[in-house]
């Protein structure tokens, strides 16, 4: 794992360092800001295209899933306009219509990789022209409509232009582990509407876990009867999960995590299991030791049963059956697999897993899909039909093409690893060891995959793990690959996490109440200038600085469940001192970074005052005196910088040992200003500025 983390922080710099000096589409996202940005947009001077309550759809044709696309595109309208139930319409005429629908084919009745989802969008005063090939592209370009609805002085309007459009990567997908914290279906169907907002077509739904078998099996039902704490989905609620995202272009490919990764399967059912029992469902974090038998029949009759039924239960042509992180202890310890594996010449765990997973490939073939599986499931032998799910590295997804297997990358597009928006916008799936490979090797990647997985959130908080920040990775999978700017791409996603409000995502909205129930108070302001300057510990840093072992069972209540991956106060900070120690500010910037200062340097007594009240706002309070510390280190440099006097070495010295002890985490945060201070400290003594990286313990 922390090898995982190394390697993405190594990417990570290389493409700060690459990305200073990149290309910038800044001057058309100026006037619209889409995210995922089009292939190609015109931006016409004309008048925009007003929406007038009377505004209607003509769909031609009678696709039934179009015709269902554009109502969901009527009732989005009404969200993101404020608009009543009566207003807009579908219109019986293409020529009395605002918007015009023209597709050339229905999509497939069960949505099919690779898909043509490409449109051309022609927006005047007068009318819209929305044309696809497929169904699929038109539900794309309705999502860039919706983007484009702005106030103006005329009321809501689209802007007229001209777009053609289509995708990168055929497969860009979202993770959300169910297993390990149970996600209701109102999370995961706000979730569906933000992935068809910013293009996304695959939703990957992690459903067992050590912590959770979440699907009810009628053939199997201990699997969910005593596997899941009574968290899971019925057949039903999966059933209408599925046509919800096909509504939405989006495909469902389940998860059943095997061999490892599977206590809860084994409190019902321990005969799978490769050691004794009796299970219980796990409430720890980590990687365990019990896996399923992989040497015994039972275990195939058993999976061919089950993998029959979920094959039925879930259209998609992909089923992904994980095959990650086995440890072996289970199958070190049981002697009647030690002499399997002697009598069949498996001469290590890989080997037997191996033979597993060839085992199951032909269980999962025999009911007509196609194996996926995380980067472990790659051994000789393996049909090349198989999907490989690179989550170690960017190697792993290059060495399965260069054999010959399709594969999508996740490493880099950890989610719930806290890092910055910008350090997942520039994993590319074509990067790394994948620029290099031949254009038949690189047919073989499919595209990407963000990864939410569950420890740390709850439905409370998940939203504000995955948004904003999933946008710009949408982008990377569906936009040209020469988007890179990141002033833009911040900007863009700005605008976009607001946005999404209108779906009824919580990741701007749940900020306030999490820090009104935490201060026990309706006035947080003091409060929430501390958290808005604060993140999240990175990678597992959680776990290595926590002060008791945190479980399943543990409440997700604190700063750190509340703050931001990502602060965006601290980064426009950091912003405003890059510009200040370049000299390139511009005017009243200087004002700006002293006002947030002072209200920082003030801060901590009313912050106390909070504190005083609650044993979690508590342990922020060394956090929060820090900040005041900080604050008024900065102010004195920008004095010494004002004057055009030299800052004292000996105050340098001791300034800069502050700032590395004020940049240690604490309670599992961050203080996030600190590496802009430490700039004003070393410009103040004339040093040039250097970048303060995170401490180990924060990151590993
Ligand atoms: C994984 O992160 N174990 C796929």
């Amino acid at each position: 794992m922390s090898q995982r983390c190394l390697n993405f922080l190594v990417i990570w710099i290389m493409a700060c360092f690459f990305l200073l000096g990149s290309v910038t589409a800044a001057d058309e996202t100026r006037q619209v800001r889409l995210m995922p940005w089009p292939a190609s947009v015109n931006v016409s001077s004309a008048a925009p295209l007003v929406i007038h309550t009377s505004f209607s759809v003509a769909v031609q044709g009678n696709d039934p899933h179009l015709h269902k696309a554009a109502e969901i595109f009527l009732k989005d309208l009404r969200r993101h306009t404020g608009s009543l139930p009566l207003d807009f319409s579908i219109a019986g005429n293409a020529d009395q219509a605002q918007l015009a629908i023209d597709v050339d084919h229905p999509s497939e009745e069960v949505q099919k990789l690779g898909e043509d989802e490409a449109y051309t969008l022609k927006v005047d005063s007068a009318r819209a022209e929305l044309h696809a090939r497929t169904t699929l592209g038109a539900m794309r370009g309705l999502q860039t409509i919706l983007q484009l609805v702005e106030i103006t002085p005329q009321g809501f309007a689209i802007p007229a232009l001209t777009i053609e459009d289509k995708p990168r990567f055929a497969w860009r997908g979202l993770m959300i582990d169910s297993g390990r914290h149970f996600m209701p279906l109102d999370v995961i169907k706000r979730n569906l509407d933000a992935m068809a907002a910013v293009k996304l077509n695959v939703f990957h739904w992690h459903l067992s876990e050590n912590q959770g078998f979440r699907v009810e099996s009628k053939k199997f039902p201990k699997l969910q009867q005593l596997g899941s704490d009574g968290l899971y989905y019925t057949q039903a609620e999966i059933r209408d999960v599925i046509a919800y995202a096909r509504d939405r272009g989006i495909r469902v490919v389940p998860e059943f995590d095997m061999p490892g990764h599977s206590t809860a399967w084994f409190v019902g059912y321990p005969e799978l299991a490769s050691g004794p029992g009796p299970y219980s469902i796990e409430r720890k974090w980590g990687v365990f030791d019990p896996a399923m038998d992989p040497t015994k029949d039972s275990t195939y009759k058993f999976l061919d049963t089950f993998i029959g039924e979920m094959a039925a239960l879930f259209p998609d042509q992909f089923f992904h059956i994980g095959g990650d992180e086995v440890n072996g202890k289970q199958w070190d310890a049981n002697p009647k697999i030690q002499d399997f594996m002697r009598a069949h010449g498996l001469k290590s765990n890989p080997d037997l897993q191996g033979y597993f997973v060839e085992r199951v490939q032909k269980i999962v073939a025999k009911h007509g899909k196609t194996m996926e599986g995380w980067d472990e499931i790659l051994r000789p032998n393996m049909p090349s039909s198989i999907v490989i799910q690179s989550w170690r590295g960017q190697k792993s997804l290059a060495d399965a093409a260069k054999q010959g297997y399709r594969g999508l990358l996740s490493s880099g597009y950890y989610l719930d690893l806290n890092y910055p928006t910008a350090s997942h916008y520039v994993v590319d799936p074509m990067s790394g060891d994948a620029a290099s490979l031949s254009d038949a090797e690189k047919e073989k990647i499919l595209g990407g995959e963000a990864c939410m997985w569950a420890e740390y959130v709850s439905p409370e908080n998940i939203d504000s793990r995955i948004w904003p920040r999933m946008a710009p990775i949408a982008e990377r999978l569906w936009s040209p690959q020469n988007m890179t700017d990141l002033h833009s791409m911040y900007d863009r996603m700005a605008h976009v996490s607001d946005w999404l409000n209108a779906y009824g995502l919580n990741h701007n909205t749940e900020y306030a109440p999490m820090l009104q129930r935490m201060a026990g108070t309706d006035d947080v302001s003091a409060l929430q200038v501390l958290v808005d300057v604060v993140e999240p510990v990175k990678a597992y840093a959680r776990e290595g600085l926590a002060t008791s072992e945190a479980t399943s069972l543990t409440p997700l209540n604190r700063v750190i469940d509340a703050a931001r991956p990502e602060s965006e106060t601290a980064r426009e900070f950091s912003e405003m001192v890059d510009a200040f120690v370049s000299g390139a500010i511009k005017p009243g910037m200087e004002a700006q970074m002293r006002q947030r200062l002072m209200l920082w340097r003030d801060n901590d007594e009313p912050f106390q005052t909070i504190a005083k009240r609650s044993s979690i706002v508590q342990e922020v309070a060394p956090v929060s005196q820090n900040l005041a510390t900080v604050a008024a280190t900065g102010l004195r440099a920008l004095d010494y910088l004002d004057r055009g006097e030299k800052a004292p070495q000996d105050w340098k010295t001791q300034q800069l040992a502050l700032m590395q002890q004020a940049f240690q985490p604490k309670a599992q945060v961050v203080l996030m200003i600190v590496p802009a201070v430490q700039k004003l400290v070393q410009a103040s003594a004339g040093e040039t500025p250097t970048v303060l990286a995170l401490p180990k313990n924060a990151t590993d």
